[in-house]
């Protein structure tokens, strides 16, 4: 049975990160069926840190060059993830980068594969398939300002494991009832109107890419 591990490095639940989660994992499960399971871990749910620098993964014969050896709340989801046959590192953009709760768990995940040694990175079941999930305020033409930190963090994922595929949803509705809240007049209707014209493709782009992961996993 392969897995496939889903990291949600946002906040809200069943809102706009989480909804193209779930179309990934559908559109994974379509071609995966009972030959893949499926796991998303919610980062805010779990109390840890980023990485301390014990460096207790770099001493010289370590048990910790898989997981990491910071026994807190994402020991656990750390495992899961570093034993995945895929993984999906999904975000909502904050200040033009990946959550920071998303961030500390990558720094806990991946370094202890790099060695000093060599500087390559050595995941305990090779360098699996990957994809990023982003949603943004931003419209298309804006998300641009801040792709150098996306492929910035593509980067450290391609480093670790493979080029993630690149997934991203546009101008995203923030709250559910915009009459409660300040936004600049027009808001609501504009982004009425953009979801109404992009959602669907949006989910589209996250199922499909789901279905590509699961055939890679499955060859
Ligand atoms: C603290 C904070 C910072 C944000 N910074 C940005 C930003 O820099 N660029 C952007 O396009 N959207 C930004 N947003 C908007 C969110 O990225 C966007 O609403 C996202 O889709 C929220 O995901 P969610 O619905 O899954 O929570 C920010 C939201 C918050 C709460």
């Amino acid at each position: 049975m392969k897995k496939i591990v889903i990291i949600d490095g946002g906040p809200r639940k069943g809102m706009n990160t989480a909804q193209m989660i779930e179309a990934f994992a559908n559109g994974a499960k379509s071609v995966g069926g009972e030959e893949i399971e499926i796991k998303t871990i919610r980062l805010y749910e779990l109390e840890y840190k980023g990485c301390v620098s014990c460096l207790a993964c770099k001493l010289k014969g370590s048990k910790f060059t898989d997981v990491c050896a910071l026994k807190d709340g994402a020991a656990e989801a750390l495992r899961e993830a570093a034993y995945a046959d895929g993984l999906v590192f999904a975000s909502p953009i904050y200040f033009f980068q990946i959550s920071a709760q998303l961030r500390a768990f990558i720094e806990r995940l991946f370094f202890p594969w790099l060695s000093y040694v060599d500087y390559s990175s050595n995941p305990p079941k090779g360098p699996v398939p990957t994809a990023c999930i982003y949603t943004m305020n931003a419209p298309a033409e804006f998300s641009s300002k801040f792709q150098n930190n996306m492929n910035e963090n593509e980067s450290v994922i391609a480093k670790a494991l493979q080029k993630p595929e690149h997934i991203e949803a546009n101008f995203t509705t923030q709250v559910k009832n915009y009459d409660r809240y300040a936004f600049a007049e027009g808001t609501a209707e504009a982004k009425k109107a953009y979801r109404d014209a992009h959602w669907q493709e949006d989910l589209q782009k996250a199922f499909d890419a789901g279905k590509r992961m699961a055939e890679k996993i499955l060859g």
